[in-house]
């Protein structure tokens, strides 16, 4: 069990790979509400997955590169430390990465090259200039559970930190590597660092890719929901602020060397999901579409957050149908936002459907 700092952290100074993404914009916009002492740097590679609207108003220096560019990294790891007067008041918060797993099935190695070497890239500047690294991860990297109540051995347990990793998709065992290297930099190379694996995030600023928000933005243009499958496999959904408060929780008192599994409770099947959303938008909740399943599809996902009770974090939203409706609100009033990215994920779905199912 892990216990917190005596005396918290004092940061002042972060670097945030992936910040125009999904969750990274978000760490920076409530960063900005919350501590408005914190210089912040972003860099990220301004991929397919990124929207420049995420940062537009929030005056963050924002640097385009790869976080696998090892000359660029080392000038943003060392500027970041200068001027604090005291290397523990910067650190590194590392978002960025290739993470949607249908896109893994198109395009395996970029997963490789950015989820795990950009992370080992990050983890050995961090080492060479003596600034703390916080590592996002995922629950994936434990593999899958059996339904609940399925009667299988495992299938009423939850992810814990004791858990053995066992990655279905090249999308998880990239962030597994990275996970495993981080780790190695700490005990080899003295590297002062920090992990979080949290479980299913949704809220604003999600790509139309994924799940929910691709739900989301076809109810809003009149289409049925795509269930892959059945719809029973279960998610446990969290909201995004409520992924980042446990994030600061870990930079404040956690401590160097341990892993924090972040979860709220919120296991949902995505049949359950859709249904709510149809309810939301006043259909029909079984009106939707079976499409053919993601090859190596996970069952299930279920974190036991007790490492992050530990620290005195809890999530503020409870209420998974109120967070829901918030963020289908959201994508009402920002249809300028994700037009454009959901007919492009539109069409790598298309082409990717097209491999899987010619
Ligand atoms: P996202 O795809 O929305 O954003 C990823 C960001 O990383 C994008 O801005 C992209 O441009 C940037 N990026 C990609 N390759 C890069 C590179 N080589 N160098 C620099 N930047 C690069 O992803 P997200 O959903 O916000 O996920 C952020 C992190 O959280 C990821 O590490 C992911 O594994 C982890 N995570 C996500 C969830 C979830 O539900 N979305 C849950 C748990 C953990
Ligand atoms: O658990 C954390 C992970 O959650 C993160 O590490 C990943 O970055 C993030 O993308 C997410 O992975 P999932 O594969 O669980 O998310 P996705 O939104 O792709 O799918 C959620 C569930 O919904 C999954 O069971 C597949 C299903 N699905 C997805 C799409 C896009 C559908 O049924 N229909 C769809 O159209």
């Amino acid at each position: 069990m892990t216990t917190s700092l005596d005396r918290p952290r004092r940061i002042t100074r972060l670097l945030v790979t992936g910040g125009a993404g999904f969750i990274g914009s978000n760490f920076v916009h409530r960063t900005l509400a919350m501590r408005p002492d914190v210089h912040i740097t972003v860099l990220d590679a301004m991929t397919y997955a990124a929207n420049p609207a995420n940062l537009s108003g929030t005056g963050v220096e924002l640097v385009v590169g790869s976080v696998a560019d090892a000359a660029l990294v080392d000038r943003l790891v060392v500027s970041l430390g200068e001027g604090t007067g005291d290397a523990g008041g910067a650190a590194v918060v590392h978002f960025a990465a290739e993470s949607h797993n249908d896109n893994a099935l198109r395009d395996p190695l970029r997963f490789v090259r950015t989820n795990t070497e950009g992370t080992a890239v990050l983890a050995e500047a961090c080492v060479r200039h003596g600034v703390h690294l916080h590592h996002i991860s995922t629950d994936e990297v434990f593999g899958d559970l059996p339904l609940r109540g399925s009667g299988e051995p495992g299938s009423e347990d939850r992810f814990t930190v004791d858990t053995p990793y066992a990655p279905s998709s090249v999308y998880s065992a990239s962030k597994a590597s990275a996970d495993h290297l981080v780790r190695a930099f700490v005990r080899s190379h003295g590297l002062s660092a920090t992990i979080s694996n949290c479980s299913n995030n949704y809220g604003p600023r999600q790509h139309p890719e994924k799940f929910l928000p691709r739900q989301i933005t076809g109810l809003l243009d009149g289409e049925t929901p795509r269930l892959y499958g059945t719809g029973e496999n279960v998610r446990d959904w969290i909201h995004v602020d409520d992924h980042n408060d446990a994030v600061w929780a870990i930079l404040d008192r956690g401590v160097a060397g341990e892993t924090y599994l972040i979860g709220a409770d919120g296991e949902r099947s995505n049949l359950e999901c859709v249904r709510a959303l149809n309810g939301i938008f006043g259909r029909d909740g079984d009106d939707f579409v079976h499409v053919t399943d993601r090859p190596g599809h996970d069952l299930r996902y279920a974190i036991d957050p007790s490492s992050m009770h530990a620290l005195g974090w809890t999530p503020r939203f409870t209420d998974f149908a109120a967070g829901l409706a918030d963020t289908v609100a959201w994508y009402r009033d920002h249809r300028d936002w994700w037009e454009t990215s959901r007919k492009d994920a539109e069409l790598v779905y298309r082409a990717t459907e097209d491999i899987l199912d010619p």
